[in-house]
């Protein structure tokens, strides 16, 4: 048996940057006492000042009372050596995303750590499976997928696989609730449910730009005004990292070799061409002064204009809508779990199955259908969940007596 919840104290971060650092944090705040470790000391400088400054940051603000901050400091322990992870209750890895560097991560920790640490891997797209086969305990090895920023997104995907023990799911989903975040926990599969919701839904927008449906201030305002999303998805794609991107949609295809999954050939070249986005400073937009592209006059985007079914951002959302009902319909997430992986990994005010009731199944089949006839979709039919949605005819004319299609 492992050491219960209650009883963990000590938290080992491995990897101090972009989301470690914020990980950490979370950790730190939430009371845990903290070993941050990074390759060398350059680097654990750099991770200690990510830290201070997301403190100081919150400190500015309000948010946290200039004691309870050096509370905060105090439970930190920075080091260069991942040795001192001897004494650690649970790690969290978040070094680069390749295999080589977690394979050496991963091959010391479960030499260091007491053989009942559960490691955890923050990777976003590399198999959780693969990761825990790389240790002698591969029932202690969960994901453990945070969202950027991580003091500030509420999501936490627990990844298990074959190998993980339900005591490891249990304890996982426990201190995530503890770190203050929500979790949902599903199997290891490309993308999890997050990201394979959400970046082939920027994929399709990369398209319809790439194919001069729309502009991109046309694409990104048609789907905020559709969904309330906070950006649209060409701006999402430039803050995320446009390669980033192409990874999740190029893991994607090697697990299901759905032509869904394909990048689009632009995404591709745009990465090809070192333009991430807000990191490089130019993706599909170049920054605050650039003005607005001028409206695309191609055929297709005529017809499309033209087609009253036709709504830019009603046409993302129903493709993304779409997914998620096939992901529920394969039992790989509940509905609940898509909702609540939109809402706080991605700041969704809804989620895709909300979305749908807003709708209604008609309306979301009839956008799907029309796009097939525009051929804006490799999605060939519906997925069978949201056919199912359709009112039958039956309970139309009101034999079938079903409650919820009551009323007047
Ligand atoms: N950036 C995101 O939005 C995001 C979101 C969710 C998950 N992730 C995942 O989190 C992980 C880390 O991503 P990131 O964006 O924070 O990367 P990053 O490059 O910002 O940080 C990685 C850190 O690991 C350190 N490092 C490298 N080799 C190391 C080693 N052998 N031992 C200890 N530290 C080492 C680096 O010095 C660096 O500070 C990846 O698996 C990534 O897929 C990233």
């Amino acid at each position: 048996m492992g050491l219960m919840v209650q009883e963990f104290k000590k938290v080992g971060v491995v990897g101090l940057g972009t989301m470690g650092a914020g990980i950490a944090e979370v950790f730190a705040r939430a009371g845990f006492d903290i070993v941050g470790v990074e390759i060398d000391q350059a680097a654990l400088d750099r991770g200690r000042g990510h830290v201070d400054k997301s403190l100081s940051r919150a400190v500015e603000k309000g948010k946290l009372t200039e004691e309870e901050r050096s509370e905060i400091d105090a439970r930190f322990t920075f080091s260069a050596s991942r040795e001192d992870l001897a004494d650690v209750d649970f790690v969290v890895e978040a070094v680069p995303e390749r295999m080589d560097i977690k394979r050496d991560v991963f091959g010391d920790l479960d030499r260091i750590c007491a053989p009942g640490t559960i490691l955890a891997t923050n990777t976003s797209s590399l198999s959780v499976t693969e990761i825990a086969a790389l240790t002698d305990r591969p029932e202690k090895v969960v994901g453990l997928h945070f969202f950027n920023p991580a003091p500030v997104m509420k999501l936490a995907e627990v990844i298990t696989t074959v190998s993980t023990t339900d005591e490891t799911v249990d304890v996982v989903t426990e201190v995530a609730k503890r770190i203050g975040k929500t979790p949902i926990t599903v199997g290891d599969r490309g993308g999890f449910v997050a990201n394979a919701l959400l970046v082939p839904y920027i994929n399709d927008g990369i398209r319809l730009y790439e194919r001069q449906i729309a502009t991109r201030e046309e694409i990104d305002e048609s789907v905020k005004k559709a969904a309330g999303l906070p950006m649209g998805p060409l701006t999402l794609a430039d803050l995320v990292g446009l390669d980033v991107c192409l990874a999740v949609m190029d893991v994607l295809w090697e697990e299901f070799h759905d032509p869904r999954y394909s990048a689009s050939p632009l995404l591709r070249r745009m990465v090809a061409a070192g333009r991430l986005g807000r990191k490089t400073g130019q993706g599909f937009y170049k920054g605050k002064d650039d003005a607005p592209e001028s409206r695309r006059t191609g055929r297709l985007a005529q017809m499309v204009r033209e087609e009253e079914t036709l709504d830019i951002g009603e046409m993302l959302i129903a493709a993304q809508i779409d997914d998620a009902m096939r992901m529920i319909g394969d039992g790989y997430a509940s509905a609940k779990d898509v909702d609540t992986a939109l809402r706080f990994g991605c700041g969704y005010p809804k989620g895709p199955t909300e979305l749908l009731e807003d709708r209604g199944a008609e309306s979301v089949i009839t956008t799907l259908v029309s796009m097939g006839e525009y051929s804006l979709t490799t999605i060939a039919v519906p997925a069978p969940l949201l056919m199912d949605r359709l009112p039958d005819v039956e309970d139309s004319e009101g034999h079938g007596g079903c409650a919820c299609h009551g009323g007047a």
